[in-house]
């Protein structure tokens, strides 16, 4: 279990969280590989994720981030930054389990919402009322962000820096305790 701590730090949390501008600067910090797990679908892809959702579907977007999960799971020393939907999986939440210490950030709705809706390449906010789906998404996922999670960061009142350094401190005063996932 020791060695999960030494290894790889993963990023979990809905859009806008902050996930991979904060794990570039993890990376830089720690002295780790930066992955992102959109970032590789898309180099995989040679598609946009947005062009990945219109042409192809969730469904198909789905299986590539299963399939990009499995093969960084053997991969060390790196901070991950995952899409907002890896947990739907329970596949990924098992194999995410085994990968590294895993980090929820969090925000208020209303900051992540704000946040979210700054970039265009979010396919699932487009569409008629976002807001609202927005809001049912996230209440359903916060669940499984937590039944992954072993800390959480709430950055509603935290600049990038400041995650940061809260994510290192987490992480310093962590041990690993028995963590139960329903199979
Ligand atoms: C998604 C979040 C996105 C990206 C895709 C689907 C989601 O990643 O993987 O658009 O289902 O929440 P970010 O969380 O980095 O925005």
């Amino acid at each position: 279990m020791q060695s999960r701590k030494e290894n790889n730090i993963l990023l979990v949390g809905f859009m806008g969280a902050g996930k991979s501008s904060i794990g570039i600067q993890l990376a830089l910090n720690q002295k780790k590989r930066f992955v992102d797990t959109d970032e590789e679908i898309t180099n995989d892809c040679k598609l946009a994720i947005s062009a990945m959702f219109s042409k192809r579907g969730e469904e198909e977007f789905r299986r590539w981030e299963s399939r990009i999960l499995k093969r960084l799971a053997s991969q060390k020393g790196m901070i991950l930054a995952t899409g907002g939907g890896i947990v739907l999986r329970k596949e990924n939440r098992i194999l995410l389990r085994k990968m590294g210490i895993i980090i929820w950030l969090d925000a208020t709705e209303d900051i992540l919402f704000k946040r979210a809706t700054r970039s265009k390449e979010r396919p699932i906010l487009q569409g008629k009322s976002p807001r609202k789906k927005f809001n049912s998404l996230l209440a359903f996922r916060r669940s499984l962000y937590q039944e992954v999670a072993d800390l959480y960061i709430d950055s509603s009142s935290l600049n990038h820096e400041e995650t940061m350094r809260q994510i290192i401190g987490a992480i310093a005063g962590w041990r690993p305790s028995p963590h139960h996932i329903s199979h």
